[in-house]
């Protein structure tokens, strides 16, 4: 009995000293909140940067204008942050950014090891650039952890593989605490060309702790479609937070950006902090604040070309998901004409059109061969058709129940692996209307309502799979996670696993409602045979 006792408060002690460790950590909270470990509340800004736009500034003038953007925006963020992410590639965007001399003069060192020195104290050699030192001091005056996306150079000796120069470079996330400290960096493994920096051998595993309690993993962009490293955060390393710096170009009908963040974020159930270059006439823009099943806490794109910061706390008890009501759809989706779209390739794609005035479908339509590459999808469909809109002369979507099991290329960059089922918006009569969208949004009306939709397949178990559920309106938004049911299910003694993805809520101003699968064994790097750069991109 006594040993009992003494077993019972030595745990309450390391118990306690545990949680008083983390709560000692956790200054903001402790003084007015109950003490416990469990404490995991923070808040976060994510920031969308429309770059500088002048061709001929000097790579300084270029690193400096932007530097200044990203600290005003800190600076007129009113609330106390605990973290706050920049996008990728916009302090130098606009460059001419082709091969490796084009990027030194805008990379800079950063150290590998954590050494506690705030890059924006006068102590130390300081390596690093100048924009750099300053967004230490902005961290510093902020009090806020602040990730940054820069150009990396990196000394090595080994002749085989160095540059000339002596400088390997790379795409690379730094992370500076509250003091404008080091943390953490990760260099981004799948690079959307971008030859004038290097790839690392093997993907970084790049995680931090903060002084919240929360660890963060990272990744960047193109990353996102790949297994590496991001599958590997979430399953080999249990992460459930991750910072994301992009530079996307939207494409329809699957992958906008935020469509493309929202995906990831539901189907892992991952806090995700997102944060995108804004450039509307390349498509580029798309930036949010997820927390998985649910659903986006802060959103946006800034259609017409600019700035903006999206701030929201990230706690065990979000905030309902709200629905949208039409009239929202429209302003926003109005605001979306100008904006600048890719367009998916569609022409191998199985197909068949919805016609009007049929209420029900039950359907199968598969695409692909072989035991491991046969896709077929179940679609259960019920629709209302408004013969008033049908007949208003306006321009009107049609739609297509489609199926893919194959191989794309991404712009001529990479090809990667599809297994589709989808239910999608066109402009036309034909499948490669089917990544379109119609000029002027006050043109178009909806005389067709879907009450319900069901979409089903199989897939096999294999790691190098993933579906998502992917689902996009006409105000380029994804549906909230309340008008959808995303489930699956497994079978005794059969390597497969059955996804279905429901609309459960009627809707009308739908683009896009998908199970999108990735296929990794598929992917590889692009090949001159059967692949079409539709993208023709520079980044
Ligand atoms: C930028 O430089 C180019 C080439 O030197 C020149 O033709 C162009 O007028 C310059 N543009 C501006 C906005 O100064
Ligand atoms: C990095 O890129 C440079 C320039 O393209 C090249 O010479 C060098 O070998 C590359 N280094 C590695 C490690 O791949
Ligand atoms: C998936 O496979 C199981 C087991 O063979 C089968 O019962 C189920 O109907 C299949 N689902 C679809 C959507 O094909």
């Amino acid at each position: 009995m006594h040993l009992f006792i003494t077993l019972i408060s030595i745990l309450l002690i390391v118990f306690l000293c545990e949680s008083h460790e983390q709560c000692g950590k956790i200054n903001r909270y402790s003084e007015s909140e109950v003490c416990t470990a469990e404490i995991s509340e923070y808040v976060a800004a994510v920031v969308e940067h429309y770059p500088n736009q002048e061709p001929n500034l000097s790579s300084e003038e270029r690193l400096m204008k932007n530097t200044e953007d990203f600290i005003r925006i800190l600076n007129k963020i009113d609330q106390n942050l605990d973290i706050i992410v920049f996008p990728e590639a916009t302090l130098y965007a606009n460059a001419k950014m082709n091969v490796h001399d084009d990027a030194l003069p805008y990379a800079t060192k950063i150290q590998d090891t954590i050494t506690g020195v705030s890059l924006c104290s006068s102590k130390g050699n300081k390596e690093e650039a100048a924009f750099l030192i300053n967004l230490a001091c902005a961290a510093q005056n902020s009090n806020t952890y602040l990730v940054a996306n820069v150009i990396e150079k990196s000394e090595c000796n080994d002749l085989e593989n160095c540059a000339k120069d002596g400088w390997n470079l790379y795409n690379t996330n730094v992370v500076l605490d509250r003091d404008g400290a080091f943390v953490s960096k990760y260099r981004k493994f799948n690079l959307f060309g971008e030859h004038y920096v290097n790839q690392t051998a093997e993907p970084d595993i790049s995680i931090f702790e903060t002084d919240f309690g929360i660890k963060f993993g990272m990744f960047t962009c193109f990353d996102i479609l790949f297994r590496r490293p991001t599958l590997e955060l979430i399953e080999k390393h249990n992460i459930k937070h991750f910072i994301f710096p992009t530079m996307w170009f939207s494409e329809l009908p699957f992958l906008t950006a935020l469509q493309t963040q929202h995906q990831w974020a539901q189907r892992h159930d991952a806090v995700f902090l997102t944060s995108g270059a804004n450039d509307p006439k390349r498509g580029s823009g798309g930036s949010g604040i997820y927390q998985g099943k649910y659903g986006p806490l802060k959103y946006g794109i800034v259609s017409e070309g600019g700035s903006q910061a999206h701030v929201a706390t990230v706690s065990t008890h979000p905030p309902e998901a709200g629905g949208l009501d039409a009239t929202q759809i429209d302003k926003t989706a109005k605001q979306m004409d100008n904006f600048f779209f890719l367009k998916d390739d569609l022409s191998l794609y199985t197909s068949k059109i919805l016609t009007p005035n049929q209420h029900q479908y039950n359907e199968q339509l598969c695409s692909g061969s072989g035991d491991n590459n046969q896709l077929c999808c179940h679609f259960n469909i019920q629709i209302n058709w408004n013969d008033e809109i049908l007949n208003d002369g306006k321009d009107h979507y049609q739609y297509r129940m489609v199926a893919y099991s194959g191989v794309r290329s991404f712009s001529g960059m990479y090809n990667g692996g599809l297994e589709i089922c989808a239910i999608l918006a066109c402009t036309g009569e034909e499948i490669g209307s089917c990544s379109g969208r119609f000029g002027n949004y006050n043109d178009v009306s909806w005389p067709v309502t879907f009450n319900k939709i069901s979409i089903k397949a199989n897939f096999t178990i294999d790691e190098n799979k993933v579906q998502h559920p992917n689902s996009l309106l006409s105000s380029i938004r994804p549906l909230p996670v309340n008008a959808v049911e995303w489930l699956h299910r497994y079978f005794q003694d059969e390597p497969i696993v059955e996804w279905n993805y429901n609309l459960i809520e009627a809707q009308s101003r739908l683009f896009t409602f998908a199970i999108y699968g990735r296929d990794f064994n598929r992917d590889g790097p692009p090949s001159t045979k059967n692949t079409k750069s539709l993208g023709n991109i520079n980044l």
